[in-house]
């Protein structure tokens, strides 16, 4: 009897300890805990409202081919739909890109994803890395967050729908794989 109480409190101690164990191995096994979502990241250089604006630049940015030296700040709209409209926009890209190579265009981006509709609403996600901005896809880090985002790692990928050539709106998607 007593052989068959401690076996009993042996399992029970084991069922508790490996229990949560393999709950997260089943979800690690999944997805590498990641969610992933699309954003589409409007940055608007002409207009009346334009909501991209060179902020700084240095003496020779203007003959660089490349803006080197040239800073712009943003507060982009991030829209769920590749085209614009404020029914669909759940937050802003606010902070900078700085033209940060003379060779070719590769751009700083310091910037958070600031969600204000939608699932996220009321988090944010902290982003930096290199944007090669001719690459089809460019990949940032995020590097932190808030709300539902604290402590927030993973990354993004960025591919440009639109260049804005012609209509002084460059729109890129921007894929986000993110671990909070
Ligand atoms: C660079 O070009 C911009 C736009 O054409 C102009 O506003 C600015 O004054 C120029 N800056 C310099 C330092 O030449
Ligand atoms: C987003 O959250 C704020 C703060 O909780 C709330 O006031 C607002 O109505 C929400 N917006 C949407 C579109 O859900």
């Amino acid at each position: 009897m007593a052989t068959t109480t401690a076996a009993t409190v042996l399992l029970l101690c084991a069922f508790v300890v490996l229990a949560p164990a393999s709950t997260t191995t089943a979800a690690a096994a999944d997805d590498g805990g990641f969610t992933t979502f699309k954003l589409y990241f409007h940055d608007i250089v002409g207009g009346t409202s334009p909501t991209a604006i060179r902020i700084a630049q240095a003496p020779s940015s203007n003959s660089s081919s490349t803006f080197f030296g040239a800073v712009v700040a943003i507060d982009d709209p991030l829209t769920t739909a590749p085209a614009r409209s404020s029914g669909d926009e759940v937050g802003r890209a606010q902070g900078t890109y700085t033209f940060a190579d003379r060779k070719t265009f590769g751009l700083l981006m310091a910037m958070n994803f600031v969600f204000t509709a939608g699932e996220h609403n009321g988090s944010s996600l902290a982003i930096l890395g290199r944007n090669q901005v001719l690459d089809d896809v460019r990949e940032m880090s995020i590097v932190g967050g808030s709300g539902k985002f604290r402590m927030a790692r993973g990354y993004v990928q960025a591919h440009t729908v639109d260049s804005g050539a012609t209509s002084g709106e460059t729109v890129v998607q921007y894929t986000v794989n993110v671990k909070a």
